[in-house]
């Protein structure tokens, strides 16, 4: 009988020799300073084409200002949970701004994206329901049905009919589940087709527009705005405030009911220290400069619409997206390493983005765009990837 794997050190060190080996160790760079498209990384300034502050508004004085605000007034820590003694004006007062901005009765502030999916999909559905979800969508929201014991079934990615197929033979409670803006991949879901699938089969569909909010749609409200679709047909919508809103902490927008229902119900939520105040104020103020300041997603457009043309004249194979959210599919880790490294040599920063967040065979390298970067920064990315690309054998 084989004797059961223990667990030594000499076992890890063998486990991350072979990660290495496979090129799919993960490693985290020092950055020194503060976010931007010119970024220090261990001593060297690099132009980065990696982050999610679409907006360009992690680094934002008024932001810093607005938490400096609150740390004077406020302090450093919630102290509790939102139940016990947590919830301070702060948080109120941005869930009040994010109802707004999203349109919707109520929002309820949660520590982060991945929490507010635990929270959410644990509080509407549990043993006996069924969860219906994308292939890609987020880890988290995958996480979150495994770990409310309902009954998780995938779809193929934006295929609407085969959701429809699983609803079909779903039993219980039935939610579906869907990123808005897939986070790997930059494409938005097909969710006038879902939001309709969800009504035919008694579905709750759930959005979470982490990627969306604040960049997609005319005003911003995210890839629901975009598809002209409101709260009936989507009546539970998660967004994250530590991408283009710049700052850190999550929501979940709905009807008055669900966010009683989130209080009452969202493990996530309940257990759980409150977000600094200062944080809150500092994403109240993002939410604000969202509304207030369209140029930032015309600007973004530009730089998309910009990049999309440059690559193309070069023959790069991007994935199709109109979003700032870029994939240059490479195919396997190794090769997206090499050709990561080769950016790098040239100043340019974008890691790449091996197995298991992206299915094998389909590393890439996800070039993210921002409102602050410029036409020159871009001129200065397509330089670098058409010699990187030849030189690691592509074109
Ligand atoms: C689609 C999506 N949902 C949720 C999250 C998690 O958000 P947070 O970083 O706030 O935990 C992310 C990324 O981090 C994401 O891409």
């Amino acid at each position: 009988m084989a004797s059961a794997p223990s667990l030594t050190e000499a076992a890890l060190r063998r486990a991350l020799l072979e990660r290495e080996a496979a090129g799919l160790r993960r490693l985290r760079r020092l950055v020194d300073g503060p976010q931007g498209p010119e970024v220090v990384v261990e001593g060297r300034r690099l132009l980065a084409f990696c982050s999610n502050d679409y907006l360009g508004l992690a680094a934002d004085p008024r932001l810093a200002e607005a938490a400096a605000r609150a740390l004077r007034r406020h302090g450093t820590g919630s102290g509790a949970s939102h139940l016990v003694s947590g919830h301070m004006r702060p948080h109120h007062e941005l869930e009040e701004a994010l109802a707004d901005f999203t349109g919707r009765a109520r929002a309820l502030v949660f520590s982060t994206g991945y929490m507010a999916n635990l929270g959410v999909v644990g509080a509407l559905a549990g043993r006996g329901d069924t969860v219906v979800e994308d292939r890609l969508n987020h880890a988290s929201l995958l996480d979150a049905a495994r770990l409310a014991g309902a009954r998780l079934r995938r779809y193929p990615h934006a295929d609407a009919a085969a959701a429809a197929r699983l609803l079909a033979r779903a039993q219980g409670r039935r939610l579906l589940v869907t990123d808005g803006v897939f986070s790997m991949d930059g494409d938005v879901a097909p969710l006038a087709a879902l939001a309709e699938t969800a009504r035919a089969h008694g579905a709750w569909l759930v959005v979470d527009d982490a990627h969306g909010l604040g960049v997609v749609g005319p005003g911003g409200r995210g890839s629901l705005e975009a598809a002209g679709l409101d709260a009936a047909a989507a009546p539970v919508l998660v967004g994250t405030l530590g991408k283009a809103f710049g700052t850190f902490g999550a929501f979940v927008a709905g009807s008055e009911a669900l966010v009683e229902t989130l209080i009452q119900q969202a493990r996530s939520y309940i257990y759980t220290t409150a977000l600094p105040p200062a944080v809150a104020e500092a994403a109240r103020e993002a939410v604000r400069i969202a509304a207030a300041e369209p140029w930032r997603r015309e600007r973004l457009r530009g730089l998309v619409a910009r990049f999309r043309a440059g690559a193309a004249a070069l023959g790069l194979p991007l994935a199709p997206s109109g979003t700032p959210i870029q994939p240059l599919i490479v195919g396997e880790a190794e090769a997206a390493v090499r050709l990561s490294r080769a950016l790098e040599a040239r100043g340019i920063w974008v890691p790449a983005i091996r197995p298991p967040t992206v299915p094998p065979g389909r590393a890439r390298l996800r070039i993210t765009l921002s409102a602050a970067h410029d036409e020159a920064h871009v001129a200065r990315l397509l330089e670098a990837l058409a010699e990187a690309w030849r030189g690691c054998g592509g074109g």
